[in-house]
């Protein structure tokens, strides 16, 4: 069913008592497109494709061209959820230049409608000039899966009480650069809960508690289209990958077999087009081939 398109507009509306916003992570044509049709508000070309796509152990080797690659697939897929790109590690880090000319590439190229970046404080000069390009940011605080060297691994964040304050700074300084809306990831609920009282913008918690403004998931996780350990925050809803090995073990068993493909998955040819051909064909000095079955009740050979 066709639904109105989700806006900027529509998302900077849903804080406080609203209707809390979905958003999922999409990397291709199909998983944005079922995506879309659920209805989810928002989809993240995150950079997590880097795991869940290409097999990289992390986010950090995902470059430009991949999210670009990736976002246009995604936009020409889902015409009413709101689509966010993430910029890669290293896209925005070297200068404010580099910064804006690359949240330029994933609108203009990619098709995005808004970009996220991961950061605080740090961060609020890019943020600012990408915003003054005029180019909505979706912020990212508490965990930033790219900056897993400086944390020595994907650990919560904000246990402690300066740690804490640091992702309330990190929080407010994003939104007052201009962050239309932040993703807080991997905090204690309390925490985000404060940042989300904290800040006019909606967060987006990922392992952040109930408290948020919306939800965030990575897609694969939860339709159980992966291997391995998911985090704790991580609620399964289907388990697509045993269908898949389970099709896929089905479907080389009947090639095997011979059971596939069958009468049903085959292509026909009328009873006198076949009878021609087999007498065109015939080898020199041989009689046409096996004698043909009796003609099927259209005319179709059987
Ligand atoms: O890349 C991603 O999927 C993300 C989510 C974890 C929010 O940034």
């Amino acid at each position: 069913m066709e639904r109105d398109k989700v806006t900027i507009r529509e998302v900077t509306k849903r804080t406080g008592d609203a209707p809390r916003l979905a958003m999922i992570t999409a990397y291709d044509f199909y998983s944005a497109r079922f995506a879309d049709r659920a209805g989810v508000d928002l989809l993240l070309v995150g950079d997590s494709l880097g795991s869940f796509m290409l097999g990289y152990p992390g986010t950090v080797p995902v470059t430009m061209a991949e999210m670009i690659h990736h976002c246009r697939a995604v936009t020409r897929a889902a015409p009413a959820a709101f689509v966010v790109g993430d910029l890669p590690f290293g896209s925005y880090q070297t200068s404010t230049r580099d910064a804006v000319a690359n949240a330029v590439r994933l609108v203009k190229e990619g098709g995005c409608e808004a970009v996220k970046l991961e950061g605080g404080a740090e961060r609020t000069e890019a943020i600012a000039a990408i915003v003054g390009a005029g180019i909505p940011v979706m912020g990212h605080v508490g965990l930033g899966p790219q900056s897993e060297h400086r944390y020595g691994g994907y650990r919560v964040q904000g246990r402690t009480a300066d740690v804490a304050g640091r992702v309330l700074r990190d929080g407010i300084a994003v939104a007052e650069a201009g962050c239309f809306a932040i993703v807080i990831e991997a905090v204690p609920r309390r925490v985000a809960e404060e940042v989300t009282r904290r800040v006019p913008v909606a967060t987006i918690g990922i392992g952040a508690g109930p408290g948020c403004d919306g939800q965030v998931l990575i897609y694969h996780e939860v339709i159980g289209m992966h291997t391995g350990r998911a985090p704790r925050y991580v609620k399964q809803y289907a388990a697509v990958g045993e269908q898949i090995s389970a099709a896929v073990t089905r479907y080389c068993g009947e090639v095997r077999g011979g059971k596939f493909p069958d009468r049903e998955h085959s292509y026909l040819m009328e009873q006198s087009e076949l009878e021609r051909f087999r007498e065109r064909s015939a080898e020199p000095g041989k009689p046409p081939g096996e004698p043909l079955p009796a003609p099927h009740a259209t005319g179709a050979e059987r």
